[in-house]
């Protein structure tokens, strides 16, 4: 495989990129299931559209995404389906849908039986990364809508989450879930035997009987003592980063119930159908990767915002920080070459308007800033329309100012209004002169409501999907994150004095210093 950077693809996108008016002109709404994408404040001209397609040829786009919908081995290191598409159609794909449907019968059959027989009031849901941020952003942002029990969370090692997830609730009336696709993450089980604990110092006779168990590996569930009625299962080929639309939507359908969990894969199943079916042009979720490996590997932008001006989202921004970090943060292509254009920017954000008054400043002034998606929701659930204008006119305005910017000349005459001294006028001009420029995506929904949702994630699951297509990576893996996982193992044996000789370490002298110091013996 030939460098990226050297194919004649490549070059005729970067140079469309390079050579497309900062501020376009032109109105581009996509209109992607029931959201409506503006991608106006993207680059883009005819050329960029002709040199896009050719990229997207290139680089084998039509294929990869027929592979991802037919449940082929496109997660190739681990020579694994990532086939979450099958888990929201509305009809499951042949070779899975026996499967697919009893998991789904068996989850939808239990929450009809704690429902009808009124048990537990309260759930503590343990897991963490994919495990977690999915059901954590549903359950947070759609609460609103028909909430019938106390939802809590705890992922963190940290024991002052799982402490806190556990305050105030009856042991009687609790339910633990354990989500894990692999049932050996040392957070979920360590947590897991926490609220074992807790349970027991609660009078709860048979502490195991409180718990179920959401996995790929329904061998260690049981081994862990989960009553088989108790275990859900799926599968390898779901990725941990795209289970959500498996039986780890329980905690939604216990919360939230059964028709949230429904709505939101009915979401994500329109948002698929537009995927795979829109052309290339007005598919938002390819425009939308192709947005951004232009600001990416060809301006020069190494991280973008998300700004949801919706406070209930503020999830999304860890739910998407995984999806594209743990997806894109990589730089092997297939064929074991190095990536040799700029990959993967980081993502950060918050909700508008407190990030307004966090890093807008940086946004507008800096010398480089970073693209940043909007979202907004046209119609709120409360009555308080003024809040509602106010919040849509922070976020159009914001986006604005990112583009237009503030010429020298227009600062100059807004100062000169009070100063009178044309020096000190044009010094003071220049610290209010804004670049201009400056990407951004807005994306509108018409609600916050299940199905919208469910399309939004959708719609940046395939958004990293094509980027990962583009960039010839893998989004399916995550080596990095099990190197990390695999020290911390040898590490904890370490500090436990019981273990290996803390004195002994093939670390590097900061880390065996404070291994030899934090060590618990
Ligand atoms: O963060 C790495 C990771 O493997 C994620 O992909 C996954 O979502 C998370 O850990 C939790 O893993 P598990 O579901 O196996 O407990």
């Amino acid at each position: 495989m030939s460098a990226l950077s050297q194919t004649t693809a490549w070059k005729s996108f970067s140079h469309a990129v390079s050579a497309s008016p900062t501020k376009p002109a032109t109105l581009r709404i996509l209109r992607a299931a029931e959201l409506e994408v503006d991608l106006s404040t993207q680059r883009h001209s005819p050329a960029l559209v002709i040199a896009a397609r050719a990229l997207l040829n290139q680089q084998g786009f039509e294929q990869a995404r027929a592979d991802l919908f037919e449940g082929a081995p496109i997660n190739w290191t681990e020579n694994r389906a990532a086939w979450h598409t099958a888990l929201r159609a509305p009809t499951p794909p042949s070779r899975v849908a026996h499967a697919v449907q009893a998991e789904q019968a068996k989850l939808a059959g239990f929450v009809e039986r704690v429902n009808a027989q009124n048990l537990y009031r309260n759930v503590v849901h343990l897991g963490i990364g994919g495990s977690d941020w999915g059901p954590r952003l549903a359950v947070e942002s759609l609460a609103g809508h028909a909430g019938r029990r106390t939802i809590r969370f705890a992922s963190n090692v940290d024991a002052h989450a799982i402490t806190a997830a556990l305050e105030g609730l009856d042991p009687s009336d609790t339910l633990i879930i354990i989500s894990s696709k692999s049932f050996t993450t040392i957070e979920s089980l360590a947590n897991a035997a926490c609220a074992i604990d807790w349970l027991r110092a609660g009078g709860v006779k048979q502490p195991l009987d409180h718990f179920v168990a959401v996995t790929a590996n329904a061998q260690a569930a049981r081994e862990f003592g989960i009553r088989e009625e108790h275990i859900f299962e799926f599968w390898d080929w779901v990725g941990g980063r795209y289970s959500i639309w498996s039986s780890i939507g329980l905690p939604i359908a216990l919360g939230l119930g059964m028709d949230t969990l429904n709505d939101l894969r009915a979401g994500a199943a329109q948002m698929d159908e537009h995927f795979l079916n829109a052309t290339l042009e007005e598919n938002a979720p390819v425009q939308m990767a192709l947005s951004a490996v232009a600001n990416c590997s060809v301006l020069g932008y190494a991280s973008f915002a998300l700004c949801p001006y919706d406070a209930r989202l503020r999830h999304l921004v860890p739910w998407l920080q995984q999806l594209e970090m743990e997806s894109l943060g990589k730089s092997t292509q297939r064929d074991g070459t190095t990536l040799d254009v700029a990959s993967s920017p980081a993502v950060w954000g918050m909700p508008g308007t407190d990030s307004q008054h966090t890093f807008f400043q940086w946004l507008h002034q800096d010398g480089k800033g970073a693209p940043v998606d909007f979202i907004l929701c046209a119609k709120p659930d409360h009555r308080h329309t003024r809040h509602h204008r106010l919040l849509i006119a922070n976020c159009l305005a914001q986006r604005a100012a990112l583009l237009e910017g503030k010429s020298f000349e227009q600062a100059l005459a807004e100062v000169s209004l009070k100063e009178k001294n044309p020096q000190a006028a044009a010094a003071l001009a220049k610290h209010r002169v804004h670049p201009g420029g400056r990407p951004s995506t807005l994306i509108v929904m018409p609600q916050l409501d299940p199905k919208q949702l469910g399309a939004l994630l959708a719609l940046y699951e395939h958004k990293v999907f094509t980027e990962g297509v583009l960039w010839g990576i893998n989004p399916f893996d995550q080596w990095g994150v099990e190197f990390g996982k695999r020290l911390a193992g040898d590490i904890e044996r370490r500090l436990d004095a019981l273990g290996s000789d803390p004195a002994v370490s093939p670390y590097d002298p900061s880390t065996a210093h404070w291994v030899r110091k934090l060590a618990s013996g």
